[in-house]
């Protein structure tokens, strides 16, 4: 189904957070609750169904960072990644802010390439983010995924 059917909402209880699909994102529980206390989730709907999920945290006056995006493996490549990113900017640009930050793992190639493809730029490394912070190895695309990527789109 076209992103044409999807609907963005803002998550109104903490009963609506998706955790099966944030945890797709992101392999850490106890993370997912951190940001979330500062952080606004969005649900991506179509029709009833949720099939995507969306974390934005502002980081002072100036900055908005997504903390977690995810699309529900059955529903992924066909766009809804794209158009969570979409709204992102669309909220970031709102809320007058002039960056929009995303962080990903060294190993996460496809994510990378979304993120670039959408207009974001590599602006540094955090060396061994995921080693000291994780406490399961991560593994993707056959590569360890030791250290954080950060990328930045200006509004
Ligand atoms: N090389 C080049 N382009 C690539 C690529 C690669 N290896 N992998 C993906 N892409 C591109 C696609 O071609 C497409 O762009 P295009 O339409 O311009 O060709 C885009 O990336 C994918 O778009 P879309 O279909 O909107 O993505 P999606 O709905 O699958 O959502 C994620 C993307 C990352 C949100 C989704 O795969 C997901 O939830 N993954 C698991 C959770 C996760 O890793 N979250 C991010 C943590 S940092």
């Amino acid at each position: 189904m076209s992103p044409l059917y999807l609907k963005i909402v803002e998550v109104k209880t903490n009963r609506e957070i998706p955790f099966e699909l944030l945890d797709l994102a992101d392999p850490s529980r106890a993370m997912i609750e951190e940001y979330l206390k500062t952080g606004t989730c969005y649900l991506a709907k179509v029709e009833s169904q949720v099939i995507g999920a969306l974390v934005l945290d502002p980081l002072g006056s100036d900055r908005m960072e997504i903390k977690n995006i995810a699309v529900a493996e059955s529903e992924q490549g066909k766009g809804y990644g794209k158009a969570l990113l979409a709204h992102a900017e669309k909220i970031a640009r709102e809320s007058g802010v002039k960056k929009l930050i995303i962080g990903t793992g060294n190993s996460s190639l496809n994510q990378l390439a979304l993120y670039q493809k959408a207009g974001f730029e590599i602006v540094g490394i955090e060396k061994d983010f995921f080693t000291q912070n994780y406490p399961e190895p991560i593994f993707e695309n056959g590569i360890s995924c030791k250290h954080k990527i950060i990328l930045e789109k200006t509004m």
